[in-house]
């Protein structure tokens, strides 16, 4: 007893240390109390006002401090408090966790950081699309909605909304329910109290922005229409990507959660706002949410993360819930929203480029890409030494002009980033931008200028040229065209972020790669599509990047898979997705990373980039149950009574929740569809369970691809299967075969049926870690 009482102790300590900030001032909190025991939604409240009072010296007090009480989906709320406060709070009996509200960011950049985006608009909605999502509402938690964009009008056909929905559209600024819901937008919601807290009362004169549930950004516009757009004819930013726009599921319904504001037009998300959207969102009923937020590392344990708690309890009503993995690439391990029940997803560019040529008064012809509508002819500059300081930073530019010219810049002197050299030759009054970077990181982007991107290899070439020049050379800039075809692709986004997880490295992520690469939906026409306020155009369509782009893709497919397998649980969606995922690109080569141009491993891409039709059907599928999601919270240190207090209606449903005996288990051991053994020292044996989700009569045979130095051998290596839904459980013994430490090595496991062409892979990711180890030296000597 007194051990474990020790233990809790120790784990509210760290939980706290970890939140409570040293600082006088009341800071919002969080205080997470798991399940809605009481069911009724006014008792909770009052219980919360109870426990609240409890630091407080009158009941009047606590109220005044309460910001939000989370009553329906589960159980908790966020006050302001002292630290002393939130302390007492966390050492309280029933109090799972407290900590900080912390502010989030949107997982999409100020477009000058970045390049373009792109999303085949050009083919028409498959079968597919068109005949699923009905009955499907997805959640976008975000910056809101343009709600008079065509991608959120009715699909003709379409049927009431459905009786069972408990969501409504709430009344707010320049939002009147009845004219911006319909059929296809059918909850909209705002929650501001979080931001208020910390940014002051929201001046919507000053600021630009709406206190109501419409965007104000074009960030929730975007991947509201990106997941579930209807489909929209004649689609494009002024004539590039022109085709037909349309979501990944353009028939589902969709219910707008608006948790992300507008800052300096960048956008703030709070975990007080975010708790309460999960809060209403669960209990109005939607299937699937799309969040592209997150906060880089130091990652907060799940149990003090709003997005993890939220996805935790999504999870177990059956909602599946999609995050970004951030845009803190190529680094390794900064990868963010990185819980075992969420999905994770990174970015990559699809097939399709803008390209443009440049001509040189010598006949040199450069192909590069941008968004040029116009042909632009000009004197040839190099801004670097003459018109800056050493650097196309506008903040580095010496004051003079360079009018009516082409200035040439390179990334790589500054550095500097394209838009902050766009911005230089705008203020210096040139008429355009030749930028110079490395090619992984080339693509077309919105630009306030006209700006032409090029490798630099080709901006060496033109600035010998410059420089060996008699007279000033002349140089063309032709408008950009839209090309479909490039190769190769999906190549992993430069900016993705990557493996492994900071906190649980032995569940990969990010667990999928989609598209975030030049992504063409829909935006709010208030929004300057650079996001610059000197950017005076409006746009009803935009270009973006950003895993914020490639997370509402794979919500749209989860849409489709929910719509065609309702009964799937979200670990059922996720292996489904996971296990059909491809890893060659169109070229039939390995995908590649951007930011290196080497091989893709799993903490670039996860199990692969996903294949939407594939998913529908993938053979077998690894579920987890509630014991799955005991098991792993047992390895986190909960104690059975707070385990209790986690999960939802155990008893009822007959689940076991002690934990296991003996050493604490890992997450290597939950029925992840990837294997991750971060710390391999000697032969470790991990079971996994399928289930048939195909033909009920169905033979699976093994393929295994070894990670370097490790022996692989799964038992049994042939899966009979006689009957649908049936489960069969298979293990992989992994053996240290070399002396390594502190290296990942990748592999694979794939079951395969020869007849219906299911081929169901698991990434395996194992780092050997034998220096010091005595068992498994005789197979090393052999070696
Ligand atoms: C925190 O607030 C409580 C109640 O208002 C007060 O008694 C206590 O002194 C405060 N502690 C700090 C460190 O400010
Ligand atoms: C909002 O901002 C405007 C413009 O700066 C200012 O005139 C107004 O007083 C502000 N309103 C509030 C409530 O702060
Ligand atoms: C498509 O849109 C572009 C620009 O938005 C316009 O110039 C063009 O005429 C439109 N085409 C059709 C077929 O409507
Ligand atoms: C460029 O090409 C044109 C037409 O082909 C030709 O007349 C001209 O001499 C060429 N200029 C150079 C510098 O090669
Ligand atoms: C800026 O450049 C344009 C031509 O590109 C020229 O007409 C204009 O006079 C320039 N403005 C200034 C302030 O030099
Ligand atoms: C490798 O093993 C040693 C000894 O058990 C341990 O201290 C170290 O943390 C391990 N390294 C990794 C990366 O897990």
């Amino acid at each position: 007893m007194t051990t474990s009482f020790q233990w809790c102790w120790g784990l509210f300590l760290s939980l706290s240390l970890y939140s409570i900030h040293s600082t006088c001032t009341d800071n919002v909190h969080i205080i997470y109390l798991g399940i809605n025991q009481a069911k009724d939604p006014l008792l909770t409240t009052k219980s919360h006002v109870q426990l609240l009072s409890m630091v407080f010296s009158s009941e009047q007090d606590a109220k005044d401090a309460m910001i939000y009480s989370y009553k329906h989906s589960f159980s908790g709320f966020a006050a302001r408090l002292n630290s002393t406060q939130a302390t007492a709070l966390a050492m309280m009996e029933g109090v799972i966790s407290v900590f900080r509200s912390k502010t989030l960011r949107l997982h999409t950049t100020r477009s000058w950081d970045f390049m373009g985006l792109a999303l085949d608009h050009n083919k028409a909605a498959t079968p597919l699309q068109l005949a699923y999502g009905d009955d499907v509402v997805v959640g976008i938690f975000d910056t809101g909605i343009w709600p008079e964009s065509e991608s959120f009008r009715e699909e003709p056909g379409m049927g009431p909304v459905p009786s069972w929905w408990k969501g409504r559209c709430v009344k707010g600024e320049k939002f009147v329910p009845n004219k911006a819901c319909n059929r296809k937008l059918i909850g909209a919601r705002y929650y501001v109290e979080g931001f208020e807290q910390i940014y002051g009362p929201l001046n919507t004169s000053e600021n630009g922005e709406y206190r109501s549930a419409r965007d104000y950004l074009g960030h929730g516009t975007h991947t509201a229409s990106t997941a579930v757009g209807s489909i929209v004819k004649n689609a494009s930013f002024m004539g590039f990507g022109e085709g037909t726009g349309r979501g990944g599921a353009p028939r589902a319904r969709l219910a707008v959660y608006k948790t992300c504001w507008s800052k300096e037009l960048d956008g703030r998300c709070t975990e007080a706002d975010i708790l309460a959207a999960f809060d209403d969102a669960l209990h109005d009923g939607v299937h699937v949410i799309s969040a592209s937020f997150g906060v880089g590392p130091p990652l907060a344990p799940f149990f003090a993360s709003s997005a993890d708690i939220g996805s935790f309890h999504a999870t177990q009503l059956g909602v599946t819930v999609v995050f970004s993995a951030g845009n803190d690439g190529p680094e390794p391990s900064l990868v963010e929203n990185v819980s075992p029940w969420g999905i994770c997803v990174a970015a990559s560019s699809i097939d399709r480029k803008f390209s443009t040529r440049l001509l040189l008064d010598n006949n040199l012809t450069i192909l590069g890409e941008s968004f040029n509508s116009k042909q632009i002819n000009g004197r040839l500059v190099d801004g670097i030494n003459y018109f800056f300081d050493g650097s196309c930073d506008f903040e580095k530019w010496r004051g003079r002009l360079v009018s009516g010219r082409l200035v040439l810049c390179f990334s790589t002197l500054g550095p500097v980033s394209s838009g902050a050299a766009a911005l230089a030759v705008l203020r210096a009054n040139g008429s355009g931008l030749i930028f110079a970077e490395p090619a992984t990181k080339q693509a077309a982007d919105v630009d306030i200028i006209p700006t032409i991107r090029i490798d630099v290899n080709q901006g060496t070439r033109i600035l010998h040229y410059l420089v060996q020049s008699p007279k000033v050379p002349m140089v063309q800039l032709l408008p950009g065209k839209t090309i479909i075809g490039r190769s190769p692709a999906p190549v992993v986004a430069d900016f993705s972020s990557r493996g492994p997880s900071s906190i649980a490295p032995d569940i990969l992520k990010p667990d999928i790669s989609a598209p975030g690469i030049n992504i063409l939906a829909a935006w709010s026409p208030e929004s300057p599509p650079t996001l610059l306020p000197i950017d005076g155009r409006s746009v009803s369509w935009n270009f973006q990047s950003g895993t914020s782009m490639s997370c509402p893709h794979v919500a749209g497919v989860v849409a489709l898979l929910r719509s065609a397998h309702p009964e799937w649980s979200p670990a059922a969606i996720k292996s489904a997705l996971m296990t059909t995922a491809y890893t060659r690109d169109t070229s039939v080569d390995k995908i590649l990373a951007g930011g290196s141009m080497k091989l893709a491993d799993p903490f670039d891409v996860g199990a692969g980039h996903i294949n939407p039709v594939k998913a529908m059907d993938p053979g077998l599928v690894y579920d987890m149950n509630t014991r799955d999601y005991i098991i792993f919270l047992c390895s986190l240190g909960y104690t059975e009574a707070q385990i209790q207090s986690m999960v939802l209606e155990p008893a009822a449903a007959m689940v076991d929740t002690s934990c296991p005996k003996g050493h604490r288990t890992t997450l290597t051991h939950l029925n992840y569809p990837s294997i991750t053994v971060p710390n391999l020292q000697s032969t470790v044996t991990i079971k996994r369970t399928v289930r048939n989700v195909g033909p009920e009569k169905a033979i699976y045979f093994v393929s295994i691809v070894n990670p370097d130095g490790v022996k692989v051998v799964v038992r049994p290596r042939i899966l009979v299967f006689s009957y649908c839904k049936q489960e069969i459980s298979y293990h992989v013994t992994l053996t240290p075969m070399k002396h390594s430490q502190g290296r990942y090595d990748f592999g694979e496991i794939v079951w395969s049926d020869g007849c219906s062409h299911h081929h169901v892979r698991s990434p395996l990711v194992v780092r050997v870690n034998t220096t010091t180890v005595v068992d498994g030296v005789d197979s090393i000597s052999q070696y």
